[in-house]
C-alpha cells in the first residue's frame, strides 16, 4: 500500500546522500493544522505589501555561520540576491562556495544566521518549523543531483507523494501524477520503480514530483549533475520547457557553464557574495529553445 509517511528506502540509499534524502522527505511534509494560517505572516507577523515589480526573491544582509570543532565558518558576507518573477538564474561557484546553503535557506530548508530572505511576501527567515514545512509543500518545488525517488515505489506513486502527503485522495493524486508524468515524456513509464528507469529519467520523474504541487520557486541543485552531457541537456532543456510553461521563477545551481549560460542571469558565489557573471544572450524572462 501506498504510504508516504513509510517512506525511508530500504536500499538504494547513498550513505553520503542521507542528509540530502532528509531534506527530500521534509519537502513533502504536509502540517494541515498549519493549513488554516498559511496566508498569515511568520510567527503572526504581517505579511511584507507587494507591488506589481516586487520580486520574486529578495535576500538581504544574508548571512550564515557554522561553529565547528576547528572554528566559526562564515559561508555569506552580507549577501544580497533580487530574483524577479519569471526569471532563470543560474548560481556557479567553487565546491565549498555555499551554494546549496543558499538553496536550502531559500527553501526553508535551513535558517540563516541573519538577514531577510523574501519569498514573494514571506519572509522564509522567519519562517518555524510548521510555517516553513507548509510553506516548503506550497511554494518550492525542489530538485537534487540525486533524484532520491523511493525504489519500493513506482514512478506514478512517486509523484503522487506530496499530494498524498497534503491530504489529497489517492484516487485524485494518482490521476493528477499521471498527468505530470505525461508532462516529462514518461507516460508509458508510469508502472516502472526508480531502479527500472534510466538516470535521465529518474530525474524527469524526480522534476515532476517536485512540480506537482504547483510551485511558484523551482530551486534545482546541479539537477543535471550526474547525468551524461546529452542526457543533462535534455533534462536542462526540459527544466526550461516546464520553467516557461508553468510560469515559474528558478534558482539553478550547477558546475556546467554551457547550461548555465543559457539561464537569464548567470551568478557566482565567491567570497561569500553573489557576483553577476554574465547575461545572456538574447535573455528574457522566460527562457525559450
Ligand atoms: N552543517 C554544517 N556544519 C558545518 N559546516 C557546514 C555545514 N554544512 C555545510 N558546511 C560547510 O559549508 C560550506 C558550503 O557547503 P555547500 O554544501 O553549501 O557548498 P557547495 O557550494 O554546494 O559545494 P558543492 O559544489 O561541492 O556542492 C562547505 O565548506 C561545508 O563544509
Ligand atoms: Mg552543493
Amino acid at each position: 500500500m501506498l504510504n508516504c509517511r513509510a517512506s525511508a528506502p530500504a536500499v538504494g540509499l547513498r550513505e553520503t546522500g542521507a542528509s540530502s534524502y532528509r531534506m527530500v522527505q521534509r519537502m513533502t511534509e504536509w502540517t494541515p493544522a498549519a493549513a488554516s494560517t498559511a496566508s498569515r505572516g511568520a510567527r503572526g507577523l504581517e505579511p511584507r505589501v507587494l507591488t506589481p515589480d516586487s520580486p520574486a526573491i529578495q535576500v538581504e544582509g544574508l548571512k550564515k555561520t557554522y561553529r565547528t570543532a576547528l572554528g566559526t565558518l562564515n559561508l555569506f558576507d552580507d549577501l544580497h540576491l533580487r530574483v524577479e518573477t519569471g526569471e532563470m538564474v543560474a548560481v556557479v561557484g567553487q565546491s565549498g562556495a555555499g551554494k546549496s546553503t543558499l538553496l536550502h535557506i531559500l527553501g526553508a530548508l535551513d535558517v540563516p544566521s541573519a538577514g531577510t530572505v523574501y519569498c514573494a511576501s514571506t519572509n522564509v527567515a522567519e519562517l518555524n518549523g510548521r510555517r516553513a514545512a507548509e510553506f516548503r509543500n506550497r511554494e518550492i518545488g525542489y530538485v537534487w543531483q540525486f533524484h532520491y525517488l523511493l525504489p519500493e515505489f513506482s514512478a506514478q506513486e512517486n509523484v503522487a507523494l506530496p499530494l498524498l502527503a497534503r491530504g489529497i485522495a489517492k484516487a485524485e493524486a494518482m490521476a493528477m501524477a499521471a498527468n505530470w508524468l505525461r508532462e516529462v515524456d514518461l507516460d508509458d513509464r508510469r508502472s516502472h520503480r526508480p531502479g527500472e528507469l534510466s538516470g535521465g529519467e529518474q530525474q524527469r520523474v524526480a522534476l515532476a514530483r517536485a512540480l506537482v504541487n504547483q510551485p511558484r520557486l523551482l530551486l534545482a541543485d546541479e539537477p543535471t549533475g550526474d547525468l551524461d552531457e546529452t542526457t543533462a541537456a535534455r533534462v536542462f532543456d526540459l527544466i526550461r520547457r516546464l520553467h516557461q510553461s508553468h510560469q515559474l521563477t528558478s534558482i539553478l545551481v550547477t558546475h556546467n557553464m554551457d547550461l548555465a549560460s543559457r539561464c537569464t542571469r548567470v551568478l557566482r558565489l565567491e567570497g561569500g557574495r553573489l557576483v553577476p557573471l554574465q547575461a545572456a544572450a538574447n535573455a528574457t524572462q522566460f527562457p525559450g529553445n
